[in-house]
């Protein structure tokens, strides 16, 4: 082993073999020494000065800087150029760079930051020059290049966590050493195997000083949810403070709050934002299970009304937070209930509300208030990229005089307009995957008594002008285990979903097919889109089931099941 500050031999030596723990490949020379347990203190910390190894190797002396380019490139072509992951193959020349006038090496000894070399592969000798390429000798003929010995030094700082924890881990941990893992602001948050414990604090350690935006590093003690119904989790610190305030963006909002009495999970961003793009502006969202609102928030930033709701008081209070803080107070109202209970009081609440005239008035300066179609995020970031462009000229003009010569009236934003609340609910959210899918009942009855809102049954009298809404998408989270043949378990789930709704539900392969299927019509297949969130375990992944509730649903009497469970919860 290599300990601090002692040089490794020339790669390439008979003793090299001894000093690498390679396969002899020159570029897989470098690599941290393995340390085992020799690297962790009696208090369990890491001892970081035995990560430091010196290499000798060579490198060219490049007399001319502006000659660099040109050499990186045919020394790269020659197969000389050090290859080596995060390291800059162009150095300073050290200060005691021995000159070597055999080598070409014909530049004055007094060290200037101004002198550049290119590192080469072990392999190169600079006293041989029957190891040098074509490149290098012509390069030394012509006085361009010189040859020079260098001594590489890498230390912990160039080594990633996982070569870090490999050298230090015994090997049958190297499998399980975390790769990835959820943060919330500057919180890292693990999952650790117990047969981790005697490492633990090393993995925080390691994981602190290569993750510069983290602060604290902690380790789920049990499984989510087997603490608190709220989803959240017990935990230790394993490195940095005990500091859960933290602050994350997601969808362009900011949400702050403290990460052990509320859910946040940053693995589903890609989840957030699917949803968030399939909602319309002007249309109401019911989010049953709303969190700190990552649905909700940038939903009312676009325009779109939610009726937010968690059980969780924490939640709500971090939920009104992000409200106001991301000023979509207009479009988005925080509840605290148990979702059993506010799926039918949403319904009502908003048909209350739509009666009463309420509303907000349009979302200024965003495509999606003047365009009422959903967009997907890349083609919104273009059109606002392409608006500001054409709001150049705009401004110019404004400070231009007019033909009379005074100054010209500046262009007055168009006033913005009044956007009613609609009397009915276009989107359930439900994530809460390990239970949603058992609130289906609840929705019995959820317009009970209220069918004049819709479009008339096949065959009724309707004005032809009237545009009647089609009745809600649910969106249910649930898990659900794959099939033996790895498969995704959709007619598991759309089972499930039938079970709980009463009605036969038919799989179709895309979310528009749903989208575009009217339960009201006589034709409605009843049909569920299943959309694979994530994978949680090997065997086990997320799934979101998006159907519109069937008419015998919705319509159903109120004092069903639903309304008992909902009693029950109260
Ligand atoms: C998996 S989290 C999802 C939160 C949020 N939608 C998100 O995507 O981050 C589930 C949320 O459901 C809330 N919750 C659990 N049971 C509930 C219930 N019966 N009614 C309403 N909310 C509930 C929890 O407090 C938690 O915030």
């Amino acid at each position: 082993m290599i300990a601090a500050g002692q040089k490794r031999p020339r790669p390439g030596s008979s003793d090299e073999a001894d000093a690498s723990n390679t396969s002899g490949s020159d570029m897989s020379i470098f690599r941290p020494p393995i340390l085992r347990n020799a690297a962790l203190t009696a208090a369990a910390s890491l001892n970081k000065a035995l990560f430091t190894s010196t290499y000798e190797i060579a490198a060219a002396q490049v007399h001319d800087v502006r000659l660099i380019s040109k050499y990186q490139k045919a020394l790269n072509s020659s197969k000389e150029l050090l290859r080596v992951e995060r390291l800059a193959s162009v150095a300073d020349v050290p200060e005691n760079a021995a000159t070597n006038p055999a080598a070409g090496d014909a530049a004055p000894a007094k060290p200037s930051p101004k002198k550049k070399c290119l590192l080469l592969r072990p392999g190169v000798v600079p006293s041989s020059p029957e190891t040098w390429s074509d490149v290098l000798k012509q390069g030394v003929e012509k006085s361009e290049l010189g040859v020079i010995p260098y001594q590489l030094t890498l230390n912990y700082d160039h080594w990633t966590s996982r070569d870090v924890l490999v050298s230090v881990l015994p090997e049958e941990f190297h499998e399980d050493i975390p790769a990835g893992f959820n943060t919330a602001g500057h919180v890292a948050h693990l999952n650790l195997r117990d047969r981790f414990k005697p490492y633990k604090h090393i993995v925080g350690e390691v994981l602190l000083d290569k993750n510069p935006h983290l602060r604290t590093v902690i380790n789920k003690v049990d499984l989510v949810g087997t603490e608190s119904v709220f989803r959240t989790f017990p935990y230790e610190v394993l490195a940095g403070p005990d500091d859960m305030d933290v602050e994350v963006r997601e969808n362009g909002c900011t949400f702050s709050f403290d990460y052990s009495k509320v859910y946040w999970n940053s693995k589903l961003e890609p989840e957030h934002t699917r949803l968030l793009y399939l909602f319309k502006p002007g249309e109401v969202v019911v989010d049953l299970m709303a969190g700190i609102g990552p649905f909700a928030v940038p939903a009312g930033k676009r325009g779109v009304f939610v009726w937010a709701n968690d059980m969780n008081p924490n939640s709500y209070e971090a939920l009104g937070n992000a409200i106001k803080r991301n000023k979509a107070g207009s479009y988005v109202r925080p509840f605290n209930e148990d979702g059993l209970v506010f799926i039918h009081k949403s319904a009502d609440l908003v048909r209350e509300s739509s009666e009463a005239n309420e509303g907000a008035l349009d979302v200024p300066d965003t495509v999606d208030s003047r365009n009422q179609q959903g967009s997907k995020p890349a083609q919104a970031q273009k059109q606002q990229q392409q608006q500001k462009q054409q709001k150049q000229p705009a401004k110019e003009d404004s400070t231009a005089t007019s033909a009379a010569g005074g100054p010209k009236a500046r262009k007055q934003p168009p006033p913005r307009r009044h956007v009613p609340v609609p009397p009915t609910i276009s989107h359930f959210v439900m994530n809460l995957p390990a239970s949603a899918i058992t609130f289906l009942p609840c929705f019995k009855g959820l317009y009970a008594a209220h069918e004049d809102l819709f479009k008339p049954v096949e065959g009724a009298e309707a004005p032809a002008d009237k545009v009647y809404p089609k009745l809600p998408i649910v969106h249910t989270h649930c898990f659900a285990p794959k099939d033996d043949d790895q498969s995704i378990p959709f007619g598991d789930v759309r089972d499930r979903v039938s079970a709980e709704l009463g009605v036969e539900m038919t799989l179709c392969p895309r979310y528009e097919d749903m989208e575009n299927d009217d339960p009201l019509a006589a034709e409605s297949k009843n049909l569920v889109y299943v959309h694979n969130v994530r994978a949680v375990a090997p065997h086990k992944s997320m799934y979101c089931a998006s159907f519109r509730l069937p008419a015998s649903v919705a319509f159903a009497p109120r004092t069903q099941e639903g309304e008992k469970k909902a009693e029950k919860a109260e």
